[in-house]
């Protein structure tokens, strides 16, 4: 098949570039390659590769800098989709998209999950841009999936267990305070990546929910992670009124895979499972990076 990926250069865009390209035709694209928000660019691109699935990867996603970038937040998670949609429908290509739990306003008990059809409220500048892109992408190509995940990490790019490492190490008498009070699932990005491999074959459409099995807090993943890590550390749970961010965060932001398991497709693993993997797989390289 042949595969276009948007935004190849971010986190969850390098591994499904890696992975897919061992059954596909894959032309991964990072941003500088090509700008989503620019039609023109995505036609040429379109036009020239004639690809059958498009994934799209790329995205704004500082939560907190989207408060005061609404514009450009908006541009790119809303708006960019929406012309990847058209431009896709044009040429009858497939379109997976990636979402967020952040559509959710996660007031709902822990640990009571968010289903696919359940109603959306954004609490952010950034949820609200990316609901913006799903209802884009459903308005102008009707072969669409949606995929909504959540809490990523992985190898490439910065993320939250990536800065719980570095924290660790820079001062390892220091006492880490981590938030104890948002819910959710820890998601590598290279199972993801796998789990769209799985998706690419499959006629599944419409909007999924793809996260790793099982929820934690912050503090519960940290906690995971430091000690797969076999690092020193001193960790305690705190209330997430001791960081305010710009941007309100679900704190509840577990989501259920419901879609994918009726349709038996479901490949993601628990998250602990997977964070202790990742830890092993890459420990030298982590500690590397981080020190
Ligand atoms: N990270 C999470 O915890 C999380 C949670 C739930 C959902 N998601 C969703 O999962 C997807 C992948 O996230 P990720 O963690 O892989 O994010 P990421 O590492 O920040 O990657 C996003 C990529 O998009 C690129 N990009 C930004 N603006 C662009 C534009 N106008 N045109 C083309 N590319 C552009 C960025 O390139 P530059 O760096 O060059 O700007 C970056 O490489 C996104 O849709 C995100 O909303 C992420």
């Amino acid at each position: 098949m042949r595969v276009l990926i948007t935004g190849s250069g971010g986190q969850l865009g390098r591994d499904c570039a890696e992975l897919l390209a061992e059954a596909h035709t894959v032309l991964g694209l990072p941003s500088a390659r090509l700008d989503i928000t620019s039609r023109d660019q995505v036609r040429t691109v379109l036009q020239d590769f004639r690809p059958e699935t498009l994934i799209n990867c790329a995205a704004y996603t500082a939560v907190d800098r989207c408060e005061s970038e609404q514009e450009r937040c908006m541009a790119v998670n809303g708006a960019g989709p929406g012309i990847l949609a058209a431009e896709c429908a044009l040429i009858s290509c497939r379109m997976i998209h990636i979402s967020t739990d952040y559509v959710f306003n996660g007031r709902r008990p822990v640990p009571k999950p968010w289903h696919e059809d359940d109603p959306v409220e954004p609490l952010s500048a950034y949820g609200r841009s990316k609901l913006a892109g799903e209802e884009a992408v459903r308005q102008r190509l009707q072969d669409h999936l949606i995929i909504r995940t959540a809490w990523l990490y992985g190898l490439h790019g910065p993320n939250f267990l990536k800065t719980m490492l570095r924290l660790a190490l820079s001062d390892p008498g220091r006492t880490l305070r981590v938030v104890d009070d948002q819910h959710g699932a820890l998601t590598w990005s290279r199972r993801l990546a796998k789990q769209i491999t799985l998706l690419l074959d499959s006629e599944i459409s419409g909007t999924i929910h793809a996260t790793a099995a099982g929820h934690c807090s912050w503090y519960e993943g940290a906690r995971c992670f430091l000690e797969a890590m076999q690092v020193p550390f001193s960790i305690q749970p705190c209330d997430s009124s001791e960081y305010p961010t710009p941007a309100h965060r679900p704190r509840n932001s577990i989501l259920a895979n419901t879609r994918l398991q009726k349709a038996g497709l479901d490949r993601m693993v628990a998250w602990d499972e997977d964070v202790v993997r990742f830890a092993q797989r890459h420990r030298d390289r982590l500690l590397a990076e981080a020190r």
